[in-house]
């Protein structure tokens, strides 16, 4: 597992999401369905691109009380993804009664927790959310959290992902968007890295998406991420 480009699949319909793929075909990336195309499709459009061979990274977000979850993390691993998450900041209750539903699945998928969002920069962290601790010390917590309640790593920034493997195992794995070529523009994401940074710091797996997406040339940005990232 790990070193790979996953392609966050941020589309408002499957027309555009396979529109998207036709360059790709041979290729076969690991794709991220997200809320945009998931409530827009449905379970639906997940079985499809299972069928069709890809690996999925599910990227849902659940943060509710812990049976809320348990129940739709089970029925969610019955879809056969290859990833789930939930949101950290759930607590471990609610990490590890996820864990327990998905764990029934045939296929049990990799269930990580979100740490805190890139888009958080670290003065949101203190001004809006009064977190005092540092996003460092946040980040590291949660994901220590995510490991006690039996998940298998976390979504987090490239820039954490090295502290996260020594307060947790390199076996535990960081899944980090927040990717950005050094000419684009970040957007609505404040903690960013290139690529080629992300292998650097130690990520496992990058998560990619207008950088993609939203590229002249997509399969050429593709290729780009994954020369430089694997
Ligand atoms: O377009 P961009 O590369 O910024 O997309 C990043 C993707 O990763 C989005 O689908 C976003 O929902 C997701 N994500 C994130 N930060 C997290 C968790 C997920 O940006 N902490």
């Amino acid at each position: 597992m790990g070193k790979d480009v996953i392609i966050a699949c941020d589309f408002p319909t499957a027309d555009k999401m396979f529109g998207f793929l036709r360059p790709f075909e041979g290729r076969n990336p690991y794709l991220k369905i997200g809320m945009e195309l998931y409530y827009a499709e449905g379970a639906p459009i997940v079985r499809e691109l299972k069928k069709r061979g890809f690996r999925i990274f599910l990227d849902l977000k659940l943060h509710d009380i812990p049976n809320t979850v348990a129940s739709a993390m089970k029925v969610l691993a019955g879809l056969g993804v290859d990833i789930i998450n939930v949101h950290a900041a759930g607590g471990r209750k609610m990490m590890a009664a996820a864990k327990e539903a998905v764990s029934t699945a045939e296929k049990p998928p990799v269930l990580i927790g979100v740490t805190q969002l890139t888009s958080t920069s670290e003065e949101m962290l203190h001004s809006e959310l009064l977190i005092e601790k540092s996003m460092e010390d946040t980040v590291i917590s949660y994901a220590k959290n995510a490991k006690a309640a039996g998940l298998g790593g976390v979504v987090c920034s490239p820039l954490e992902a090295g502290l996260i493997h020594k307060a947790c195992g390199n076996e535990f794995l960081t899944v980090t968007p927040g990717i950005r070529f050094a000419e684009n523009d970040k957007g609505d994401q404040t903690r960013v890295t290139t690529p080629a940074m992300a292998k650097q710091l130690g990520s496992d797996y990058i998560v990619v998406g207008r950088s993609i997406t939203g590229a002249a040339d997509p399969l050429k940005a593709y290729e780009r991420c994954v020369n430089d990232f694997c």
